[in-house]
């Protein structure tokens, strides 16, 4: 399966964001290395890679909730609400990974690509172009 690549309309202009979601990107990319290389110790390495990934979608939600709260975003409660269902979806993914581990299908990588690159293009990019708007955008960039 190809690779996620990062493309410019992922970027939100803030620095620090962009490269927690390239770490993101990153992550599931090496998801979709193990699956075509690591066919012998697929389930244990991909089921310590969703760990990682939690970790680090939680440490990134934590930031940019941060961020936002900050800088008095008037949507941030539901960025917020969207960023706790996406873990949760996250959090089932794994689940289902745990219990189905021989069907964990490229469709299910296919899922996670999606499940992230919707959240920054639809959402991230929104508190983005607020910030622009408002020519906040210098002091953070
Ligand atoms: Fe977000
Ligand atoms: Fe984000």
């Amino acid at each position: 399966m190809s690779t996620l690549e990062w493309i410019e309309d992922y970027n939100v202009g803030i620095p620090a964001i962009d490269n927690e979601h390239r770490l993101l990107v990153s992550l599931i990319n090496d998801i979709n290395r193990t699956i075509d290389t690591h066919k012998e110790f697929q389930t244990q390495i991909i089921g310590d890679s969703l760990k990682t990934l939690e970790q680090c979608v939680r440490n990134h939600f934590a930031s940019e909730e941060r961020f936002l709260l900050f800088n008095n975003y008037p949507e941030y409660d539901t960025h917020k609400t969207e960023h706790t269902l996406l873990l949760e979806q996250l959090e089932h993914f794994e689940k289902k990974f745990l219990a189905e581990k021989p069907d964990f299908t490229e469709n299910m990588l296919l899922y996670l690509k999606d499940w992230l690159v919707r959240h920054i293009i639809l959402h991230d990019c929104k508190f983005s172009s607020y910030f622009r708007d408002e020519e906040l955008i210098d002091h953070f960039g």
